[in-house]
């Protein structure tokens, strides 16, 4: 039996290959190194969805069909208002909004996921603005995606460097294997469920901490340590505690993440361009001082910076509060949950694994009849 179903394979896919002790990410026939920094978020949608990158006529008439997408049914724009009223978490918000996008539609796998990956970043940006005491702003068709959610966010069209920025984000964590969420959506629509449901469900598994939330306490930390001098004794001295350094080791990569690269070469270009050049170098010096001191402290164990640190740092430079990077990995990730649900339709089966009864057995049951025996009680076993 394995705990937790490490190691086991549960799905074959064309979407991504992660290579751990290689430290490869390759997405759709691309290593993220080339294709990340480089495509539009549509071009790797368009990828995603139909297997291969579009001509020229398809981007355009592709981009068109997005755009069109990103107006919210008005009861999701209810429920986010009542969900702000109560000053809900954004990835809660998210969640309960996804849930409606399905209203009034009829389930096609294909558009709900169009709709889904169109209306992330119009949720997340609206109902920041709502949780802020502002009123949400007008929705524009003729921006990008990237552009969209920072002008949803914002009320100002972002220059290109910062959309660029983004969409470099959005592109490099848009899919990643047989993670926790991802599963979670294979699963539910192996039952032949729909594709919002699924997604929905995918956005839960996001919102717990062992799989979505590290960014934050990544730059934390950066900013705790404050000025470069001070970063040998912050660390050693949390080491020294056996406490763990964020952003740094991973679970699956035995070497560099591949991923952490491609953030890193994003974050130089776009704080070279814009944003606290100050911080930037400093968070440089603490990465440096970290893997040293990483390295004395676990020399058989090789723990190399992770996609966290450089996803806080970008995402920080282009603006974004840190109770937003959870909800903005969701806005790029749910291109992947999409194309996962599409091929777990096309050529998978019903992910119905087994478990190991550990409980007693043979027990009796003596107790005298309750007050109230409903004889409508159905006995269903599934
Ligand atoms: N700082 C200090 N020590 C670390 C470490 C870190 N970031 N990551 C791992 N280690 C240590 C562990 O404590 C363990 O020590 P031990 O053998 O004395 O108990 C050893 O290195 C081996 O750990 P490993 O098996 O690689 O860790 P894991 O696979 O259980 O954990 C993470 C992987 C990501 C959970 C872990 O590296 C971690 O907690 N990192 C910090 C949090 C973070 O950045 N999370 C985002 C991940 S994308």
């Amino acid at each position: 039996m394995t705990q937790g179903l490490e190691g086991v394979v549960a799905a074959s896919t064309r979407l991504s290959h992660v290579d751990g002790e290689a430290g490869q990410l390759i997405l759709a026939g691309y290593a993220v190194e080339d294709l990340a920094p480089h495509a539009t978020f549509e071009e790797v949608a368009y990828l995603f969805l139909h297997g291969r990158l579009p001509e020229p006529a398809q981007l355009v008439a592709f981009m068109r069909d997005l755009a069109s997408r990103r107006v919210l049914p008005p009861v999701a724009l209810e429920v986010l208002r009542e969900a702000a009223a109560a000053k809900t978490a954004v990835i809660d918000a998210l969640r309960m909004a996804t849930a409606l996008l399905s209203l009034g539609r009829k389930e096609d796998p294909l558009e709900d996921s169009m709709t889904a990956i169109a209306s992330f970043p119009t949720i997340v940006g609206c109902y920041w603005r709502l949780l802020n005491g502002e009123k949400p702003v007008e929705i524009r068709s003729d921006l990008s995606e990237a552009a969209h959610y920072l002008h949803q966010l914002f009320d100002a069209v972002p220059t290109p460097e910062r959309a660029r920025a983004l969409e470099t984000y959005l592109n490099t964590i848009c899919d990643h294997g047989l993670n926790a969420s991802t599963f979670a959506a294979r699963v539910i629509i192996s039952t032949r469920s729909d594709v919002i449901s699924a997604i929905t469900g995918a956005v839960g598994a996001l919102k717990g901490p062992l799989h979505g939330g590290a960014p934050g306490p990544a730059l934390d930390m950066v900013f705790e340590i404050g000025t470069p001098e001070r970063a040998e004794a912050f660390i050693r001295a949390k080491l020294d505690r056996g406490e763990r350094i964020m952003g740094f080791g991973h679970r699956v990569y035995r070497v560099r993440d591949p991923r952490a690269d491609v953030l890193a070469h994003a974050a130089e270009r776009f704080f070279s361009s814009d944003g606290d050049k100050r911080l930037y170098a400093l968070a440089r010096s603490v990465e440096t001082t970290a893997l040293r001191l990483l390295r004395e402290h676990k020399p058989d164990r090789r723990l190399d910076t992770n996609v966290e640190f450089y996803t806080a740092l970008l995402l920080h430079g282009i603006g974004l509060p840190t109770q937003l990077f959870t909800p903005t990995f969701a806005v790029g990730r749910v291109l992947g949950w999409s194309a996962h649900c599409l091929e777990q339709l096309a050529e998978g089966k019903l992910i119905r694994p087994q478990s190991v009864y550990v409980g007693p057995k043979g027990l009796r049951y003596d107790r005298a009849p309750a007050g109230v025996a409903s004889s409508e009680s159905g006995t269903s076993r599934r």
